[in-house]
């Protein structure tokens, strides 16, 4: 672990997460009443924020609504940034009078009404980010749309600075997969850190929130202020903050309902990823798993995860438990994985394979090329077992670094 001690520059909030969303949306009498609670519940987390010194607070993703499929009745016209903080509608001016008050850069995700070109109303899920004015300084509509067939897709990414000296790019959710803008808000402009408000459901083996979290962070070296729904019965769950040099300031995994607020104090990254890019076609990421350590988790049994793996189509190799360090290179085709494995307690009873792939994968409703690299428990020898999360092992890792050749602009 480094210590932060000496260089702390600044304090940054993440990852409230908002109670089951079944709960919200069937729990109250009406919509007024839902808002009013669940905004009254943000305030409160805004203030407790406050007393502990934080710049910056991010809620999840569907937040103030829970997930509901339908926006007319929920959706909200948000003005243009930099237009001031008076606002007719009565939920923005109590989110941004909140922001006012106790002077804090507040992200809220919202489901947005506007008017298109042809003056038809259409509907966006959408970031918005009050400064400590209590102004709407950033509005980001999500660009990569999952199962969300009423929303018309944004078509921007969005950056914004802020008065600590940070600035900060914003995703959503299913975004963090995709180029445009997981990495174009990175090599098209100056963000050095990133805000993820998310509604993530994780599948097993290689979609669950924390690691996509962690390998986002690490593989792009970016902090990451990720605050994820909570509602473990729909697999929704994890939160976390990640620092750009590999670091988990901070996170919780939950199979019960309850919400949790998460705060760190981030090292700024300084030199922004832009800045550092080389024409080479392609950059090099490593990634590793968090999960060993299980004390900020609570109470899984309830966390419910599908699996979605179809381990014919992968290349796996044999881990050897016998050794202490292992350097491996794995390929699928001409797409190589090399990894390098420490083991600080060798148990020879259980199963790790290297694991890798090149190839198409459903996403979201759509076959999407992706590539994997990594490392996956099995129950035996038989590669069909695999990824699966009743798989125990006494085997611990004291390190793992994973680099493999990735397209720099990948589309
Ligand atoms: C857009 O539609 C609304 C009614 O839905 C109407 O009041 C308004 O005048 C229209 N604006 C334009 C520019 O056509
Ligand atoms: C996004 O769409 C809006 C409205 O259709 C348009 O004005 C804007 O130029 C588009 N931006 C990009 C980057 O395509
Ligand atoms: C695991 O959690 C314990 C208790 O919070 C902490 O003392 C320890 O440093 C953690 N280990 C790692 C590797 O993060
Ligand atoms: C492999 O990892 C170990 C432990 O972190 C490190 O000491 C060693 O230098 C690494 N080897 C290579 C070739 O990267
Ligand atoms: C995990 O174990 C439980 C109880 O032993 C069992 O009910 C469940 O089907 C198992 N799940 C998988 C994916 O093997």
């Amino acid at each position: 672990m480094k210590n932060f001690a000496t260089v702390l520059v600044l304090t940054i909030l993440s990852a409230y997460i908002k109670a089951g969303a079944d709960y919200l949306v069937t729990g109250y009498p009406n919509l007024h009443w839902m808002f009013q609670t669940n905004i009254h519940e943000y305030v409160h987390y805004i203030e407790t924020a406050q007393n502990n010194g934080v710049q910056i607070i991010v809620f999840p993703e569907y937040g103030l609504t829970g997930m509901v499929e339908d926006p007319t009745e929920y959706a909200i016209e948000i003005p243009e940034v930099n237009s001031g903080n008076r606002f007719d509608n009565y939920w923005l001016h109590l989110l941004s009078t909140a922001a006012y008050e106790h002077t804090m850069y507040v992200v809220v995700n919202l489901l947005e009404k506007a008017n298109n070109e042809n003056n038809e109303t259409v509907y966006y899920n959408t970031n918005i980010v009050f400064d400590k004015t209590g102004t709407i300084v950033a509005k980001y509509r999500k660009i990569n749309l999952f199962f969300e067939p009423r929303l018309t897709p944004g078509n921007e990414s969005v950056t914004f600075a802020t008065d600590f000296g940070i600035t900060f790019g914003l995703l959503t959710c299913f975004d963090i997969l995709y180029y445009n803008p997981s990495r174009k808000i990175l090599v098209d402009s100056f963000a050095t850190d990133v805000i993820y408000p998310a509604a993530w459901t994780s599948t097993l083996p290689f979609y669950h929130s924390l690691t996509i979290h962690s390998g986002y962070s690490l593989g792009n070296g970016v902090n990451l202020l990720a605050s994820n729904l909570n509602i473990p019965s729909r697999g929704i769950s994890g939160t976390g903050i990640y620092g750009h040099d590999g670091t988990v300031l901070s996170y919780y995994l939950s199979g019960t309902t309850s919400s949790r607020m998460l705060i760190g104090s981030l090292t700024p990254r300084g030199v922004p990823r832009a800045a550092e890019e080389t024409e080479t076609p392609t950059f090099q990421t490593r990634g590793f798993n968090i999960l060993g350590n299980e004390t900020e988790t609570h109470d899984l049994r309830n966390f419910v995860t599908a699996r979605d793996f179809n381990t014919r189509n992968y290349q796996f190799q044999d881990l050897e438990l016998t050794n202490a360090n292992t350097l491996q290179t794995v390929c699928h085709g001409s797409f190589c994985c090399n990894f390098n494995v420490s083991l600080s307690d060798i148990s020879s009873s259980g199963y790790y394979k290297f694991l890798v792939y090149n190839g198409l994968a459903n996403l979201g409703g759509s076959d999407s090329s992706i590539k994997v690299c990594t490392i996956i428990a099995c129950e035996t020898s038989d590669s069909s077992t695999c990824g699966n999360r009743n798989i125990s092992l006494s085997t611990r890792f004291s390190a793992i670094s994973v680099t493999g050749d990735f397209e720099k602009n990948r589309r």
